[in-house]
């Protein structure tokens, strides 16, 4: 998409389309990320400073904690990531950053260090909303384009949405409560899973029996999800054994494939009703074994689908320099303020 952005003094326009070079950064979670990516498709550096390691100990992640590990390693991941690109500030088209949503602490530490290094170099800013930059993760390496439905699972939010254009998107159902990497998490919390639980919980659920223990889909609107009463069922069911050793891979595959069956008929549902053809998994819960399986298998029916590559599922600057580059963004003044959720 070819679109005109201006530079921050001198006010000159600078076209943004697929010869681009655009150096991201993100900080909404844990994760300190910073990439540089030439026409949204091309990744010339990847560079993700993760925190798992510093909030394992508490089971999750301590926003004061996580803003100030931001703060140690913004600047290393800034000069490792022109480093591994080969590239220097002056060579960038424009300079894109995560406003939100995301842990308005962490969010600041990324945002102000993008937005001063697009005042310093004299190049547009770009702000970028964290799930469309999700969505993007699918631009990467691929020739995409909409009109597609896209599934974005992440750990705060769970959306179909009908992306008609690089300009225009809507979203027709959402989670009413947990997400589902929420949700993934707190299962595996409860089953004594270290933190983050959801990926752990995957590779078990790959060794154990998917029908060991029948549980419930919620019933809410057509494109809507609700994963409480999972969580409570899961809950009821690791009380019933009592101190006795728990099946921890039958209830991993059995939660598993409520949550993996529960997605891929409602999406199945919007892609039929709304006539798309094809689909695309965004955000962490996208790397999830069975949830990829059951939407790649909609290829036989003769579906388009993508999904990230593994290392574009979870937080990433790549995906944020994608969006700014093929996506409208809305989020381009420079005194634009980090938020933490949508609506
Ligand atoms: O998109 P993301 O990196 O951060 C947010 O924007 O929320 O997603 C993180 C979430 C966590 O809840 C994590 O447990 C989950 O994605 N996750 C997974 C898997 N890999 C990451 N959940 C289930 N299966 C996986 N393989
Ligand atoms: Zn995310």
């Amino acid at each position: 998409m070819n679109t005109t952005k201006n530079t921050l003094f001198s006010n000159k326009p600078v076209t943004i389309d697929e010869n681009s070079i655009i150096m991201a950064l993100e900080s909404s979670c844990d994760e300190t990320a910073g990439a540089i990516v030439r026409g949204g498709r091309e990744v010339l550096a990847n560079v993700v400073a993760s925190q798992i390691k510093t909030h394992e100990i508490y089971g999750g992640v301590i926003p004061e904690i996580a803003a100030r590990e931001h703060l140690e390693a913004v600047n290393s991941v800034i000069d490792e990531t022109f480093k591994q690109a080969g590239l220097k500030p002056e060579d960038v088209t424009a300079f894109a950053g995560t406003v939100g949503p995301g842990l308005v602490g962490c969010l600041l530490v990324g945002l102000n260090a993008v937005k001063t290094l697009a005042l310093v170099h004299d190049k547009p800013f770009i702000g970028i909303n964290h799930l469309n930059a999700h969505i993007s993760a699918n631009f990467i390496d691929t020739d995409l384009e909409p009109p597609f439905i896209a599934l974005l699972v992440s750990g705060g939010h769970t959306q179909i949405i009908e992306v008609k254009s690089y300009s225009e998107m809507e979203i027709i159902g959402e989670t009413i409560d947990d997400a589902v990497g929420e949700a993934y998490d707190k299962v595996a919390r409860l089953i004594g899973l270290p933190y983050p639980g959801g990926p752990k919980l995957d590779k078990l659920a790959q060794i154990g029996n998917p029908k060991a223990f029948p549980l419930p889909q919620a019933k809410v609107g057509e494109y809507d999800f609700s994963f409480s009463g999972l969580k409570t069922a899961v809950f009821r069911l690791v009380k019933s054994f009592d101190g006795k050793e728990l099946p921890v891979n039958d209830i991993c595959a059995s939660f598993q494939e409520c949550v993996s069956e529960t997605l891929f008929k409602k999406v199945k549902k919007a892609l039929v009703n709304r006539g798309y053809k094809t689909v695309v998994l965004a955000g962490g819960v996208a790397a999830n074994s069975e949830i990829r399986r059951k939407i790649f298998n909609l290829q036989e029916e003769g579906y388009k689908v993508y999904a990230p590559a593994m290392k574009y599922c979870t937080d990433n600057a790549s995906m944020v320099a994608s969006c700014a580059c093929l996506f409208e963004n809305s989020l381009d003044d420079i005194n634009v303020e980090v938020f933490s959720r949508v609506g």
